[in-house]
């Protein structure tokens, strides 16, 4: 059983569908850890609820970006994740973390990447017209939301959306696509070749880990 550590930093809809997916049992991991960047998160609260521990590295508490990411680095290390979920973790991770996890960060990101990368991906997406927007959830890479893809899912862009109604549609799909992605990584599923994830075929997996 895999071992998962979330970071987040708001209301945390995104690591809640992750604890409810392991505690319905649909994913062969486990939560060890919450990290979140600053205090009083709507995501340390449903943590709670979980009885899942609740790291608090509070950003404003240090005086530069290395010793926060220090702290995160070592909490990570405490931790020993097997995977590392940036679920609404609104900081950009530095590249030692990123290096020291590689292959083993995944991130969910409000757009179907490569289009509209960074922040309002929602507003982005509605200034320049789309028509169809989504989420993606990918590996992270040292750019900005640049990693390999692992699954993406669509949603249509309405004549009257603005960015909080598109964001709400596009949130109900982020739902079911981070969960299933946290679960396919538990299965060893995926499997990165450049810039493609090949995703295993469930029963060919089973094949070769009985081969193996
Ligand atoms: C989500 O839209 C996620 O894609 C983005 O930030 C938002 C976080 O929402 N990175 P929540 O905290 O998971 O509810």
């Amino acid at each position: 059983m895999k071992r998962i550590v979330m970071l987040a930093s708001g209301r945390g809809s995104n690591f809640q569908a992750v604890a409810s997916a392991i505690a319905r049992g649909m994913i062969n991991g486990r939560c060890v850890g919450l990290i979140v960047d600053r205090r009083e998160t709507l995501a340390a609260v449903r943590a709670e609820e979980f009885g899942i521990p609740v790291f608090t590295i509070d950003y404003s508490g240090f005086s530069t970006k290395g010793e926060y990411e220090e702290e995160v680095i070592s909490t990570l290390r405490s931790l020993a994740p097997d995977l590392v979920v940036l679920a609404g973790y609104m900081k950009i991770l530095g590249s030692s973390i990123i290096r020291e996890y590689a292959g083993r960060i995944i991130n969910i990101h409000p757009s179907l990447l490569p289009s509209f990368p960074g922040l309002d991906a929602q507003g982005q997406a509605l200034a320049y017209g789309v028509k169809i927007s989504g989420c993606t959830v990918h590996f992270v890479d040292e750019g900005t939301d640049s990693g390999p893809v692992i699954l993406q899912r669509a949603v249509p862009v309405l004549d009257d959306d603005d960015p909080g109604s598109l964001a709400e549609r596009i949130l109900l799909e982020e739902h079911i696509a981070l969960p299933e992605a946290v679960s396919l990584f538990c299965e060893d599923r995926l499997h990165i070749l450049g810039r493609a994830v090949i995703r295993l075929d469930s029963d060919l997996h089973k094949e070769r880990s009985r081969s193996a």
